[in-house]
């Protein structure tokens, strides 16, 4: 497994993620109609280096824009958590944006970054320990969309707790699950809880339909790496060059929707298992959904927190949000009208 530097411990392997999850997911994936895949198996090595370099294109303007807005709010946050806070990063990646939090916090007191791609998970952390020094960094390998914990010496301590949920990432979830991972995360986070949230707001499909099939085809490679690592992990002989990587816009569900569509007829074996694809059918791999500021306030009040601040940028299609528990007393009703 991992392998420690001397300023870094061992991953926490969180036993909630069963060893042979990718298989059942994948098979139950395929097996069903429409088929579709959990998103989260886009990220093994090669999906994570993938990703990184979306971030950088031109087209992808999600996390130059939030990077800006870290940025600006980053010494407004630090104020309001005060010192010797614990930072939880989900789905940690290259914890590029991280540095802009850790900088501005006074004396946090650990850094947990949590993450699937635990050989990704290292390297980052390797380069966020030189970056950060003095930080005691405390990885936990795992699929933050389960029910996780965090490492056993956090467990029983007291002071705030910062939860850091950059990238959007919170729009790859369908919103009653967004909703669900907010409400475990407040209960993981204790009483002295905050969250930073990064969320797209972007509507428009001339925009979001490039950011998500750029000309480059780093995307389409992003989505069909799925493909290449269940043929190479589960014995598969999916036929990569029948499929085309495809962006949709789901207006009515105001979602980005990521598909793998089959060019052709033909069937394919998994684990032993046998699949038909018909010519035009997709596996959905992925959704991106998109939050206006009253239906994302909605979407955290149903889970327990309230929206302390937000920081838009100037064209309003990023939101950088921060979140407090929600007042234990619900605001009283409006009197009646007159
Ligand atoms: N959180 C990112 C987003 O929704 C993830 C993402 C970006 C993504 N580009 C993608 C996921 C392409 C799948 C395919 O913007």
């Amino acid at each position: 497994m991992s392998q420690a530097t001397p300023s870094q411990q061992a991953a926490f392997v969180c036993p909630s993620l069963p060893e042979d999850a990718f298989a059942t997911d994948v098979l139950a994936g395929l097996g069903r109609t429409p088929k579709s895949l959990p998103s989260v198996w886009l990220y093994d090595q090669r999906g994570s280096v993938l990703f990184e370099e979306i971030t950088g294109l031109d087209e992808y303007y999600q996390t130059r824009t939030e990077t800006a807005l870290l940025g600006e709010c980053a010494a407004a946050i630090a104020d309001v958590i005060g010192p010797d806070a614990v930072v939880v990063e989900f789905g940690s990646g290259s914890s590029r944006k991280t540095p802009l939090l850790l900088d501005a916090l006074v004396t946090p007191r650990a850094y947990v970054p949590v993450d699937i791609a635990d050989d990704f998970l290292d390297g980052a952390l390797a380069t966020l320990a030189r970056r950060c020094p003095g930080i005691p960094m405390l990885p936990v390998r795992a699929d933050f969309t389960r029910p996780f914990h965090l490492p056993p010496q956090l467990r029983n301590t007291r002071g705030p707790r910062l939860g850091f949920f950059p990238g959007s990432t919170i729009g790859n979830f369908a919103p009653a699950q967004a909703a669900a991972f907010l409400a475990h995360v407040g209960k993981m986070l204790g009483p002295h809880r905050h969250m930073v949230v990064g969320v797209d707001a972007c509507q428009d499909p001339a925009v979001l339909l490039p950011a998500y099939d750029d000309a480059r085809g780093v995307t389409a490679q992003f989505d069909l790496n799925v493909l290449v690592r269940i043929n190479r992990e589960l014995q598969g002989d999916l036929p990569l060059d029948a499929f085309r990587h495809e962006a949709r816009f789901n207006a009515g569900a105001s979602r980005i929707e990521m598909h793998l569509v089959a060019q052709r007829a033909f069937t394919a074996t998994v684990l032993g298992h046998r699949f038909s694809f018909a010519a035009g059918e997709s596996i959905h791999t992925e959704n991106s959904y998109k939050y206006g500021q009253t239906e994302f306030r909605a979407l955290a009040n149903s889970a327990g927190w309230d929206v302390e601040r937000v920081w838009l940028d100037a064209r309003s299609r990023f939101a950088v949000y921060l979140l407090c528990p929600a007042t234990a007393c619900p605001p009283a009703p409006l009197p009646p009208a007159p």
